[in-house]
């Protein structure tokens, strides 16, 4: 790929009131970017958690030179990626289709995996006119928020995750009836568990977050169901309060990266008759501590 590097000038980080989630400006990420501007990057993503680059209209070959100035590319299974693009998955609804938009759930990308994901970005092409924001969870403040007292139940308890509730022969596409455009491939292997602290610690931060979801975690170690899904249950209340959310409204052409090891995200609807078409792509990570 023959792109001329960008020259090297102040980016602008507006992050919202409550810290969590910035908009950046002032770079053109469609071309290499300058060492000092890429680590300013990375510096808002690690505060911020979740960035966002408005008016970036980026080809599918920019959008993985961009993720691959973050990290090496991530392990995504379960739904087939772009022909001749194995990295970027289309998340795609039609405007005649009625099956729930894709990631209508509570999650963290690949929380399954032994080395899950530490970023997703998701490039906008057409967003619809009404709905299609996505909800962001901030699972360190969360923690944060919580008493002493519970910090210590849940320091050293391990969460199961899995990816047999959506993707598993008998999971929610298995067993969908109405037409989807993207290709889910339902598959044995996601039944296979996987565990991992509740309470993770930031690599980069070293801050506390906490570490489980509806979508892929199924239980608690050393635990009964009534008692992984009281706690769980709690957990999942008290993360996706108001005051830990912030719902993303996209604009066409917008690169937003989130940050994997201390969110989770949320697919809103509300988008029926209108055509929403992403690409997304991840960054490896690595075993959660
Ligand atoms: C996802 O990656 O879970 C989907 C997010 C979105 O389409 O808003």
């Amino acid at each position: 790929m023959s792109q001329a590097r960008a020259q090297a000038t102040p980016i602008h980080v507006r992050p919202n009131e409550s810290g969590f989630g910035a908009e950046i400006t002032g770079l053109d990420i469609s071309k290499p970017l300058p060492p000092e501007t890429l680590a300013e990057v990375k510096q808002a993503w690690a505060r911020h958690a979740v960035i966002w680059f408005p008016g970036q209209p980026l080809t599918h070959d920019q959008l993985e030179a961009f993720t691959l100035q973050i990290g090496p590319f991530g392990h995504d299974p379960f739904i087939a990626p772009m022909e001749d693009h194995p990295h970027i998955l289309e998340l795609r609804r039609e405007p005649d289709e009625k099956a729930r938009n894709f990631g209508a759930g509570w999650h963290s990308d690949w929380s399954f995996q032994e080395e899950p994901p530490a970023a997703t970005l998701l490039h906008s092409k057409v967003i619809p006119p009404v709905g299609g924001d996505t909800l962001y969870a901030d699972c360190t403040r969360a923690y944060d928020a919580l008493s002493d007292e519970m910090k210590k139940v849940l320091s050293g308890l391990t969460a199961v995750h899995s990816a047999a509730l959506p993707y598993g022969p008998n999971g929610v596409f298995a067993q969908e009836t109405e037409k989807r455009t993207m290709k889910i491939l339902v598959s044995k292997d996601a039944e296979k568990t996987w565990p991992h602290p509740l309470v993770r610690t930031h690599p980069v931060t070293g801050r506390k977050a906490l570490f489980v979801s509806p979508v892929y975690t199924v239980g608690i170690e050393g635990m009964t169901h009534a008692e992984s899904a009281a706690i769980l249950g709690f957990l999942y209340t008290h993360m996706t309060q108001d005051q830990f959310v912030y719902r993303h409204k996209w604009r066409e052409n917008m690169l937003t990266m989130w940050d994997n090891r201390c969110t989770l995200h949320f697919a809103d609807g509300g988008y029926d008759g209108h055509l929403r078409v992403m690409h997304r792509t991840t960054v490896a990570g690595d075993v959660p501590h």
